[in-house]
């Protein structure tokens, strides 16, 4: 290009200019020093809304305590509602990665969506740092250097909540989910602990996901009169599953349990029809650690909002993105030395410190949580430091 021609061209086009001659594009901007690209792909719409918004708060408190920077540089964000879709994962995946070119994915919850989201990641070797979804073949066989979770695999809460129920002698158990990978392996997880220890799961039932006609179901299942039943249910379709299965006269009857999702967040609208109802989950009200107090507190006066696990798994991502972005001063370029630091961090979280697996999945307590009022109060460990199997995983 001439010289009078490029003197004419705006600065931020000299600066983009002179990033691909010397054939960096992103990343000689990222070492730098700009700011650092984060890109939400959450849900923001549909039954999965509150968690998606819940994650995204949880991340910013952490970053706000920080000063509004990590590894030295200050965070500027991207967001795309994926609306819990899994057809427009690769798409919605590709606006962050390819247009807006962030530094890191924070996504996303739906186990559906992820799959697609994970794929992408890997293809352009992307921070991906999972803040919920529990899809098991993310850190299993789809495991990858790049990829990072802190939160659950759906095996985890599954697998505690039938250690639980065998323990206390249950023998016949029947399962209700959505049909799709989340309820699938939370089921999975359940039957291989209850099983291994004596039990029976007699059947497994489901409807699709987000369908929340559940009155023919309960019908079924009070007709096979088991000793319990488990199932899988969050966000709006968990509000209203509680709420049919306490109107079909059911509450107290058939005892009812589930992995922590049926309760979290969703006790508001609950209310009456929740009480009593025990879960397995990584996050628990009334946990009392002076870490777990301090995040409550700044949560609550910064949202006027109570906390869930939703947030907490968004405060541990940005807590995980810290530890790279410190280790490499901010240069999110040096891609083996932040992925090395963060598989090696120990994360101070509110739900208790946890360190990431070889896979690089929460290995945490599970506790066991009774309903009471509007909390999920902790009465015991379930599992203490659970670790997924992380079974096809080659890292
Ligand atoms: C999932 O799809 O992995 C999921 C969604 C909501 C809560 C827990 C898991």
């Amino acid at each position: 290009m001439h010289r009078n021609a490029l003197r004419r061209l705006a600065p931020a086009c000299l600066a983009a200019a002179a990033a691909l001659a010397i054939g960096g594009g992103a990343s000689a901007q990222t070492a730098a020093g700009g700011k650092i690209k984060v890109g939400f792909m959450l849900p923001y719409t549909g039954t999965y809304a509150a968690l998606g918004n819940a994650i995204e708060n949880g991340f910013k408190l952490y970053v706000q305590e920080q000063g509004g920077k990590l590894g030295g540089r200050e965070i500027e964000y991207f967001k795309v509602d994926d609306e819990s879709d899994p057809a427009k994962a690769p798409e919605n995946a590709a606006k962050l990665i390819k247009r807006d070119q962030v530094d890191v994915v924070v996504g996303t919850v739906h186990s559906g969506v992820q799959m697609g989201l994970v794929k992408v990641a890997k293809e352009n070797n992307t921070l991906l740092i999972i803040p919920n979804a529990g899809v098991d073949e993310a850190t299993g066989p789809l495991c990858g250097a790049n990829i990072f979770r802190s939160s659950f695999s759906n095996w985890q809460p599954g697998y505690a909540m039938g250690h639980v129920l065998a323990e206390r002698g249950l023998k016949k158990v029947v399962t209700l989910t959505w049909k799709y990978a989340a309820g699938e392996q939370s089921v999975k997880g359940f039957k291989e602990a209850f099983e291994s220890k004596g039990g029976k799961v007699v059947k497994e039932m489901s409807l699709p996901f987000p369908n929340v006609e559940f009155q023919a179901l309960i019908t079924e299942v009070a007709a096979l009169k088991p000793d319990a039943v488990f199932v899988f249910f969050a966000g709006g379709g968990a509000v209203k599953f509680v709420k049919d299965w306490a109107a079909a006269g059911l509450k107290d009857k058939i005892p009812l349990y589930a992995s922590g999702f049926l309760t979290d967040g969703t006790l508001e609208a609950q209310g009456a029809a929740a009480q009593g109802l025990e879960t397995t989950l990584h996050y628990a009200d009334g946990l009392g650690s002076a870490r777990d107090k301090t995040f409550r507190l700044a949560y609550a006066k910064t949202f006027k909002l109570q906390p869930d696990v939703y947030a907490v798994q968004g405060y541990d991502a940005a807590q995980m993105l810290s530890a790279g972005t410190g280790a490499v001063k901010g240069d999110m370029s040096r891609k083996a030395e932040l992925y090395k630091a963060i598989e090696a961090a120990r994360i101070d979280s509110p739900r208790g410190a946890f360190t990431l697996s070889k896979a690089h999945n929460p290995v945490q307590d599970f506790y066991l949580r009774k309903v009471d009022g509007r909390e999920n109060k902790v009465s015991g460990v379930a599992v203490k430091s659970l670790a997924d199997p992380g079974r096809g995983c080659r890292l």
